[in-house]
């Protein structure tokens, strides 16, 4: 099997799983307010590739076998990180009509409802958290980071400043600033986490977090890059609308042949990183390069 299909069958294999835990803490959607349930559910079980829970599980089997421990608390970013896709596709931020392949959730819901199912994810991502069978001094320390790197000094912070930057000529200090705050931060907290629930030491950690903020950044490169060149069904979202809304992205700001350039590098320095963990490693590994040349 090629390392592209092994690593798409272990995706896909972690996904179910973690789909599983998620569908199990939250509400039935018939459950009363019938509305609200059926419309967090929407664009959480719509796809998604599932990369942040499934970088918690990878960062865990660096140091640990029983990922199956790391689930749950996988399915909570899921959840939180649904929220963010729900209300960046409002059209009060991106006006996005199309997500993970199928409507957008206030497209089939209503903005109304769908700016409340985009709340209940996050406030149930943050109960979830609270009620997870971890001990709580570490747990404290989680929801604390978790609610740190969502905000408004986080990735809140980095909508902020895209909404913001639209139309403008802003510098590359801003523009990674953007990038760094509304994706980047969201894709290394997984990995923290991975290793506190390993107990990984602080020297590794610190490895993996250096690791955690290069593919964080590669990643939105190459959302920016597909948002160009990629195929509206492959991808499952809208296309060319960074350009029509005029986005502060980096094929906007360094051209489209620069952006390539600068995601190859941060992955191979991530992938580089990665060298102490051996064989171990080679899953990860495979990750970075599905990052770089993703379709979706
Ligand atoms: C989309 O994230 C939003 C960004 C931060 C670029 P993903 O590309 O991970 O979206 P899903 O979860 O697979 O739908
Ligand atoms: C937004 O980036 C990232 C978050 C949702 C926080 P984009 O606006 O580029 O994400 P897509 O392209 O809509 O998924
Ligand atoms: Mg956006
Ligand atoms: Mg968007
Ligand atoms: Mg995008």
């Amino acid at each position: 099997m090629s390392e592209t299909k092994i690593l798409k069958k272990n995706l896909r294999e972690t996904k179910e799983l973690i789909n599983i835990e998620i569908d199990r803490f939250l509400p039935r959607k018939d459950e009363y307010p019938k509305l609200i349930h059926k419309a967090l559910r929407h664009t959480l079980f719509a796809g998604g590739k599932r990369i942040r829970p499934y970088l918690m599980v990878q960062t865990y089997k660096l140091f640990k076998q029983d990922i199956e421990k790391t689930f749950y608390v996988a399915g909570v970013l899921e959840m939180l990180h649904t929220y963010t896709l729900v209300h960046d596709d409002l059209p009060e931020i991106d006006n996005d009509d199309y997500r993970r392949g199928k409507k957008a959730c206030h497209v089939e819901y209503g903005s109304d409802i769908a700016l409340l199912a985009g709340d209940a994810l996050l406030v149930y991502a943050f109960n979830a958290l609270a009620k997870a069978d971890i001990d709580y001094r570490l747990k404290f320390k989680m929801i604390q980071e978790l609610a740190e790197e969502s905000g408004n000094k986080g990735l809140i912070g980095g909508q902020m400043v895209d909404i913001e930057s639209e139309g403008k000529n802003i510098t590359k200090k801003t523009l990674h600033y953007i990038h760094q705050n509304k994706t980047a931060r969201m894709i290394n907290l997984p990995i923290r986490f991975g290793c506190y629930l390993a107990k990984a030491s602080e020297e590794e950690t610190a490895r993996l977090e250096k690791f955690g903020e290069k593919i964080g950044l590669a990643f939105q490169i190459v959302d920016d890059i597909l948002d160009v060149e990629g195929n509206k069904t492959t991808v499952g979202k809208s296309i060319g609308k960074d350009e029509k809304s005029k986005k502060a992205t980096f094929p906007s700001i360094y051209g489209l042949e620069k952006s390539k350039i600068m995601a190859e590098k941060l992955i191979t320095e991530a992938k580089t990183l990665l060298k102490p963990f051996g064989e171990d490693a080679k899953m990860m590994k495979m990750l970075c390069d599905f990052i770089l040349t993703r379709k979706f």
